[in-house]
């Protein structure tokens, strides 16, 4: 497997499919577009035509039939993405599957149970994990850094950010015909905000600091905007601040600070859609110098492709979010909604059931 290209197929010809996927596979050095399919014949005709995929379905049951389908990328909406995936895995195809997970804590629990020791990849696209400036970060924290004293996180979404992202992705082709949950995502607004871009915050907090063990949440909504401000505690004991705001009236930040035992890390992620690494500063207090890798190959979609094709082929240990990561974030998540829902008390994620229905409309 090694040495022949691990053979994709995507399932969802949608925005992110579009913007993302289907140039990251078919830039990537181990993969191959093999298969695209979307229920929607019109979308699927007219972004084939732009990818030329070797197979076209418009249906999932057909691509999973096709015995040279190695592994299927899910980039459908949230709702669909834990029943798809274990379709996928049930025909013996690896999967990468979209951020967030899932929905509920029990069907992602389900998918976990039911995979057992099965032996197939499943990656879930956290894709800043491939920047190459959040690698730096995670290696220095881990061999450099010693005990973590605090850490903070912010993700900053802002009210100008599509300008930014229609002039950096292509025209997105769309369709009457896709196939959409009952609830259109979008319309249900505070669990939208907090599963799309919350689900980044809190994995690049577990990346880089490990488990959460304890959220105490604030939400306001002000203006058009939302708010959560988050204390947490890490595994080992560390505490830290995570920020979500959407939008802000301002740029989009995204970023980190860890301080710990033998130095510091400090790390500003440019909107992702321009394809620069991070600027990621780690500073060894032994010798008082700061590192800064350059980072000049950082299209996360494709590495990230490129990672789960490794991992797919035994090339390279898993870089990416595993389901397990999913799982946790999802939890977390959660635990930001139920906090929040009770005046901030203390909650912590292992405890957590369900999904963000607890979220109330306003504060
Ligand atoms: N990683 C990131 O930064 C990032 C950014 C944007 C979106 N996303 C995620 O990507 C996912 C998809 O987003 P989107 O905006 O492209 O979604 P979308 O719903 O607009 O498009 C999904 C497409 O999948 C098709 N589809 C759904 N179920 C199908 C089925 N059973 N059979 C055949 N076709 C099916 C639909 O017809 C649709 O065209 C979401 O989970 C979203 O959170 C991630």
């Amino acid at each position: 497997m090694a040495s022949r290209l691990v053979r994709i197929g995507v399932l969802g010809a949608g925005p992110i499919a579009q913007a993302a996927h289907l140039d990251a596979i078919r830039k990537a050095h181990n993969a191959e577009l093999y298969a695209l399919c979307d229920a929607a014949a019109d979308l699927l005709e007219r972004v084939a035509a732009i990818h030329q995929p070797t197979m076209c379905f418009t249906s999932f049951d057909e691509l999973l039939a096709d015995p040279l389908v190695d592994a299927v990328v899910i980039a459908t909406a949230d709702a669909f993405h834990v029943p798809l995936a274990q379709r996928a895995l049930a025909a013996g195809k690896h999967v990468l599957i979209e951020k967030p997970l899932g929905m509920t804590i029990e069907e992602c629990d389900a998918l976990h149970h039911w995979l057992g020791d099965r032996r197939l990849v499943v990656q879930i696209g956290h894709n800043r994990r491939f920047d190459p400036g959040f690698t730096a970060a995670q290696h220095f924290v881990r061999h450099e850094l010693g005990a973590v004293l605090a850490m903070k996180a912010w993700y900053h979404d802002s009210a100008f950010r599509y300008v930014m992202t229609d002039n950096l992705q292509p025209p997105i082709i769309t369709s009457d015909h896709r196939i959409q949950p009952s609830l259109a995502p979008k319309g249900d607004r505070p669990r939208y905000l907090l599963r799309t871009h919350g689900s980044h915050l809190i994995d690049t907090a577990r990346f880089l600091a490990g488990d959460i063990v304890r959220v105490q949440a604030q939400r306001r909504i002000s203006g058009g905007s939302h708010c959560w401000f988050i204390a947490v505690t890490f595994a080992e004991g560390a505490p830290g601040h995570l920020e979500l705001i959407v939008p802000v009236q301002g740029d989009f930040e995204e970023g980190f600070q860890i301080f710990g035992e033998h130095g510091s890390v400090t790390g500003r992620l440019p909107l992702v859609w321009h394809h620069r690494s991070s600027h990621v500063e780690c500073f060894r207090a032994a010798d008082r110098t700061y590192q800064r890798v350059l980072g000049e190959d950082s299209h996360t979609w494709r590495r990230q492709i490129e990672g789960f094709a490794a991992t797919i082929n035994g090339s390279a240990a898993q870089h990416g979010a595993t389901l397990g990561d999913g799982i946790a974030t999802l939890r977390v998540l959660i635990a930001v909604a139920e906090s929040a829902a009770r005046g901030g008390c203390a909650v912590d994620p292992a405890e957590m059931s369900g999904g963000l229905e607890r979220i109330a409309e306003s504060d």
